[in-house]
């Protein structure tokens, strides 16, 4: 498997990482520490994940070199607009314990992100930011933000998975030299992945299993993954994607399992649009 991908600045990222998203802020340390054992070099975590700090202090005990890791982090709503976001960038890089992030992201496209992504275009020349770029965003918001910033973004983070191939939205960031970062790769078991019929078939003929099948065909496709699991050993297997190869026939039974939309989050749904605006205030722990 091709290891690392080059963004559109040609900035080398790992295609495989690990995602901390709901991992507990006392539990954070000790799965970053666990993933960073089996080989990840790439974490991905959010300002609204709550639990960066844990995510620094696995990075600076592990005595890996900077250099060597790859850290993605998002501006949350609540940070959004020039000023505000400028802030928050600093505050990530004091809790995540580092004088920059590798991968710097919107991560909704709600509240001025117009000016979150000005102050990450600041960040980004200052060397806060290798790259930069926004997750979740859609087709009109997604192009409009594209063409109209200097910065073009290196990376969108979508919700993609064997069940929502985001076909239309590789279109149309190709234009860009804008690359997949798939959240829940493994669509959170979703829609009984892991009892899937023709996964199963293929995970069975190479001596692999489900996620292993799902992540190379993904990662088969240019798409970065960020699979999550708090059991070291899955944390091993999801890392371990070498020794075999999906035939055309495969990968086309695979392809017909998209349903072309995503499966947890609608981005034009208003009711997703008012939870997630008030989400900081029920669920930031700090706010206690
Ligand atoms: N930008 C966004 O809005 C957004 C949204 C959602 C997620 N994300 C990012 O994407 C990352 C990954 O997504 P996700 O955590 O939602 O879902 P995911 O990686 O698709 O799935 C994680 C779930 O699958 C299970 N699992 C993992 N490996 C497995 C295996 N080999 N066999 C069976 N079950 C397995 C895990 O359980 P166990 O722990 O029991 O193994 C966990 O319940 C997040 O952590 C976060 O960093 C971003």
């Amino acid at each position: 498997m091709k290891k690392t991908i080059t963004l559109n600045n040609g900035v080398e990222m790992p295609m495989m990482g690990y995602g901390v998203w709901q991992i507990a802020p006392t539990e954070c340390e000790r799965h970053v520490s666990e993933a960073l054992e089996a080989g990840y070099r790439s974490i991905d975590t959010a300002q609204a994940y709550y639990n960066e700090e844990g995510v620094g202090e696995a990075v600076g005990k592990s005595g890996i070199p900077r250099g060597e890791l790859f850290l993605t982090t998002k501006v949350w709503i609540s940070n959004a607009g020039e000023e505000k976001a400028a802030k928050s960038i600093d505050e990530s890089l004091r809790k995540l314990k580092t004088d920059y992030i590798d991968l710097l992201l919107i991560h909704q496209p709600f509240g001025d992100y117009y000016g979150t992504y000005r102050a990450m275009e600041k960040a980004y020349k200052e060397g806060k930011a290798r790259a930069i770029g926004l997750s979740n965003f859609y087709d009109a918001r997604f192009v409009d933000l594209a063409e109209n910033m200097e910065v073009k973004p290196a990376v969108v983070q979508l919700e993609t998975h064997v069940f929502s191939q985001q076909v239309r939205m590789r279109g149309l960031m190709e234009e860009y030299g804008t690359r997949l970062m798939a959240w829940s790769p493994l669509a959170r078991g979703m829609n009984n992945l892991f009892g899937n019929e023709t996964l199963q078939g293929i995970a069975a003929r190479h001596g692999k299993d489900i996620a292993q099948v799902c992540l190379k065909f993904l990662t088969d496709e240019g798409i970065i993954v960020i699979p999550q699991s708090t059991k070291p050993e899955r944390m091993a297997s999801n890392f371990d994607l070498d020794g075999f190869e999906l035939s055309d026939d495969e990968r086309e039974a695979i392809r017909r399992l998209d349903a072309g939309h995503p499966l947890a989050a609608d981005f034009n749904d208003p009711a997703l649009a008012k939870y997630l605006l008030g989400y900081d205030e029920q669920f930031n722990p700090a706010k206690d």
